[in-house]
């Protein structure tokens, strides 16, 4: 039957519609709406001179959680033995505070941005899980009630899902998990324990690594509260058994978060290149919304102008929903309407 409306008056009550339904509301509120916990940006420290940066990212309706990206690894938290450096950290905390924003703390064992003394030791299986009982002990227990959750341990598998060689487990076999899990359990017995890595959003040889670690830990009563899934994703080809992979660490009875989600292109930008980005972003976001147990998404920093990705991926960037310039990018549409649908 034809519409008594003509097709302007129908536009204009499906525009409405959609503004009642909360398009316009920020990234966080609509995650929160969506029964999720937060959705957040990673920051480092010296991006927060910029002041316009740091307005943005201080707009808790927008991020409401935020990472440090770089301040509480181990090289700079304990770069000589015993000598703990917290004002990094602690900065973030502040601001974080003061905007009634979550914190997550990233990260207490990994083999990467490591204190060279740790692996110059040369130290025993005895030594070391007391180094790292120290490490996490102290770093976990000088934010002891702070932190919503912490990645506990980073990376720790590769990509065909045998045990990463680092120093940690070369030292120490597969007991390393449980030292730190346990440190960190000790030190704040209220914050989330995660294991965190890359290349597992879908179901592949890592992410079934993790399915089998994470299961022995939880059989062995070692503390365990979560699956972080990094997110470093590639515009149009993003996996899609993503909600699958999640249900079935859910199913363990853990948390599952989205801990630093960004999604590159070969540059140059294109418009259909920012198309293909926004659906890839709208179809990671659906995924951790259908499974209950995704608390949350956060963004490897929230701007292009501060993103990792072109110092490391030559000829590639824009990885981010807002641009260069702090301007929303397609790829926050397609963040904010996943959140609503
Ligand atoms: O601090 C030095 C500075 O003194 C020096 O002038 C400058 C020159 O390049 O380098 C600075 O260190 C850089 C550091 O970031 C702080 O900006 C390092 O070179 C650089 O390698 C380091 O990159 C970080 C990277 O981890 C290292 O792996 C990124 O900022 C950080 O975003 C990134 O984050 C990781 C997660 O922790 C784990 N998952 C992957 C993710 C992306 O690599």
């Amino acid at each position: 039957m034809r519409s008594p409306f003509s097709q302007g008056a129908r536009v204009l009550a499906g525009s409405i519609i959609l503004l009642c339904a909360g398009v316009g509301a920020q990234l966080d509120t609509l995650a929160k709406r969506a029964g999720k916990v937060y959705f957040g940006s990673a920051v480092d420290n010296p991006e927060l001179g910029d002041l316009p940066y740091k307005t943005l990212l201080s707009n808790a309706s927008e991020f409401g959680q935020l990472t440090a990206g770089n301040s509480l690894k181990w090289e700079t938290v304990q770069p000589v033995r015993g000598t703990y450096k917290f004002a990094g950290g602690d900065e973030i905390l502040a601001l974080a505070k003061q905007n009634r924003q979550l914190f997550r703390g990233h990260t207490c064992v990994w083999h990467s941005q490591l204190a060279a003394w740790v692996e110059a030791g040369k130290f025993s299986a005895k030594d070391l899980t007391a180094i790292i009982e120290d490490h996490c002990g102290r770093l976990v227990g000088h934010y002891k009630g702070e932190m919503y959750s912490w990645d506990v341990v980073n990376e720790a598998f590769e990509d065909d899902g045998s045990y990463r060689k680092s120093v940690f487990y070369n030292t120490l076999g597969t007991q390393y998990f449980e030292t730190a899990l346990r440190a960190a359990r000790k030190a704040d017995p209220n914050t989330k324990l995660y294991l965190n890595d890359y290349n597992v959003e879908g179901i592949n040889s890592k992410s079934d690594a993790y399915y089998t670690l994470i299961k022995s830990l939880i059989a062995k009563k070692v503390p365990i509260d979560g699956f972080g899934v990094q997110g470093h994703l590639i515009v149009g080809q993003v996996p899609t058994n993503i909600r699958e992979n999640f249900q079935r660490f859910a199913d363990l009875g853990i948390d599952v978060a989205i801990t630093e989600l960004d999604i590159r292109m070969v540059l140059p930008v294109t418009p259909e290149k920012l198309e293909q980005q926004k659906r890839d972003y709208a179809a990671v976001i659906r995924a951790c919304k259908a499974v209950k147990r995704c608390v949350g998404v956060t963004v490897w920093d929230y701007t292009d102008k501060y993103s990792w990705i072109p110092s490391v991926f030559k000829g590639e960037g824009a990885a981010l929903p807002w641009d260069e310039n702090l301007k929303k990018k397609p790829a926050y549409d397609g963040i904010a309407s996943a959140w609503l649908s």
